[in-house]
């Protein structure tokens, strides 16, 4: 690979910028994520072409970093644009949306037709969809990426999820997967699908990434003020959860949080920290569009309502001490604690279960919605490293839809079927606790019912259906023959066919 020399430092001016094509890929926009992820391809030895709308910032990113990497710094996306090799390769890392757009047109109209336009920020994937439509049209190649891992993946090893065309990954794809995350030697960036299925795919991950938040959330509120333990207490019980079937980043940062304690006020961080959760959007477009696929992704669902109602503060004040909490159960007594906790590990393993599984739902639903022709299998591959969700368990997902790409449903798994034989009533007794004993757990317990739903031989449809067809002549089937069928329910309520 042909390098350029490294700017250098003392003169991190962009005007030094040559129009010489020797960048196999361009960076634009350097905040923190940008500037993490040219940093990631330089020190993979690509020389990167850098630059930031504000100059300022691609003359501190050059001082900063222009030593310990091959980039060439450009003043005007002319620049820019002048210094890639071809297919030329421009990565979009600005804020989403409005930014998002006005970067694409610069490019589009500086690029030549086979150039690669890649949109590396978190865009709605039906705004991929328009603006893949939009550059296609133009002769261009968009890709529009999902990138997890956050500052510190960007820097050392992302997730990434390519979507665009398949072709533009032949060129592509070997510098993406360069500085990807790897497992087992395998990179965790592969070709997601056509136009936004990799972005598609990144907001799925996401809302999942909310589930899997929430259940260890519920877990930590079950173990302190169900069994009254103490945050050091509980983040020793995370520290050993992780080296189980729950072992992944999420939980393994939690048992960091747990054990923090304030400098000033030598008090658990924990207790310290306002308990409004918030959220920048994946999370509410991943059931969106749940809801529009009609898959009922109940478990993230509810961890987004539960960061949405943790952060209505004046009125979780205003029902504080005045909402009627009923006769209550006492706290788990000392003796036990232990068996507490073990119902509440399985607990947060078989919801977390039916949170992935829902979510895999909902990336087939979307697969086959838009013909993107996704394989469960490589989403699971993908995110066992580099990302949030990063975890153990996603090997066996991975397992799980190569034994069966049909799958009715994860939970249909012969390995996950098992594992919740021996998970079922601990995640039964833990639901009824905290009912009594008044701790709230929306995802412990909308899963449970998910699983009954799911399970149950009869669901009350039949009679929403009879409702149906009473106020609004809807119509319904027959268990014992084909049609459609209606009851004269204002008349001699006979039955006849639709
Ligand atoms: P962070 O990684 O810190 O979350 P962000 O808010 O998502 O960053 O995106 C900030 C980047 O988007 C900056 O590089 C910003 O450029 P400036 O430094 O000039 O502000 C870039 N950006 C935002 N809107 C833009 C636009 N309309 N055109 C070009 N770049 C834009």
């Amino acid at each position: 690979m042909t390098k350029t020399p490294a700017a250098s430092a003392a003169d991190p001016s962009p005007s030094a910028t040559t129009n010489e094509a020797t960048a196999q890929i361009g960076v634009v926009g350097l905040a923190v994520m940008g500037s993490n992820i040219a940093r990631n391809f330089a020190n993979h030895g690509h020389t990167v072409a850098v630059y930031n709308r504000t100059t300022a910032k691609t003359e501190k990113f050059m001082a900063d970093f222009g030593q310990t990497g091959s980039f060439v710094p450009a003043e005007t996306i002319q620049d820019f644009v002048a210094s890639l090799e071809r297919p030329r390769r421009a990565l979009i890392m600005v804020q989403a949306g409005a930014g998002t757009d006005a970067v694409i047109n610069q490019l589009a109209d500086a690029m030549e037709p086979g150039d690669i336009i890649i949109d590396g920020g978190n865009a709605l994937y039906t705004d991929t969809i328009r603006r893949e439509t939009d550059i296609r049209a133009r002769g261009l190649h968009f890709v529009g990426a999902g990138i997890s891992g956050g500052e510190e993946g960007a820097l050392n090893g992302p997730a990434i999820m390519p979507g665009g065309p398949a072709e533009s990954y032949e060129s592509l794809g070997p510098l993406l997967e360069s500085i990807s995350a790897k497992v087992d030697g395998t990179p965790c960036c592969t070709h997601i699908g056509p136009d936004g299925a990799g972005h598609f795919v990144k907001m799925v991950h996401n809302g999942i990434e909310y589930a899997d938040m929430q259940v260890i959330g519920e877990a930590y509120q079950l173990l302190r003020y169900g069994a009254g333990m103490s945050p050091a207490d509980i983040a020793a019980v995370f520290r050993e959860w992780n080296k189980g079937d729950l072992e992944s980043y999420l939980v393994e940062i939690t048992a960091e949080v747990l054990a923090q304690v304030d400098a000033d006020t030598n008090t658990p961080l924990v207790d310290l920290i306002v308990d409004a959760a918030g959220q920048k959007g994946t999370g509410r477009w991943t059931v969106k569009a749940a809801l529009d696929l009609g898959v009922p992704v109940t478990g993230i669902g509810e961890a987004v309502f539960a960061r949405a109602l943790s952060s209505a503060t004046s009125q979780r004040q205003a029902a504080q001490g005045q909402l009627p909490s009923g006769q209550l159960s006492p706290a788990v007594a000392p003796e036990d604690r232990e068996a507490f906790v073990e119902d509440v590990r399985r607990a947060l393993y078989a919801s977390k279960l039916v949170a992935y599984a829902q979510g895999f739902d909902e990336i087939l639903a979307g697969s086959a919605e838009y013909g993107w022709d996704l394989d469960p299998k490589d989403m699971a591959t993908i995110w066992r490293g580099g990302c949030i969700i990063r975890a153990k368990f996603l090997n066996r997902i991975a397992e799980a839809y190569q034994a069966n790409p049909k799958l009715e449903s994860l939970l249909l798994d012969p390995y996950f079927n098992s594992e919740l034989e021996g998970l079922v009533d601990s995640w039964r007794r833990i639901v009824v606790a905290a009912t009594q004993q008044g701790h709230p757990v929306p995802v412990f317990s909308s899963s449970l019912s998910y699983y009954d739903s799911l399970r149950a031989q009869r669901l009350p449809a039949a009679l929403i259906q009879g409702q149906r067809d009473y106020f609004g002549a809807h119509t319904y089937g027959r268990v014992d023959r084909p049609g459609a069928f209606h009851t004269l329910w204002s008349g001699d309520r006979t039955e006849v066919e639709a």
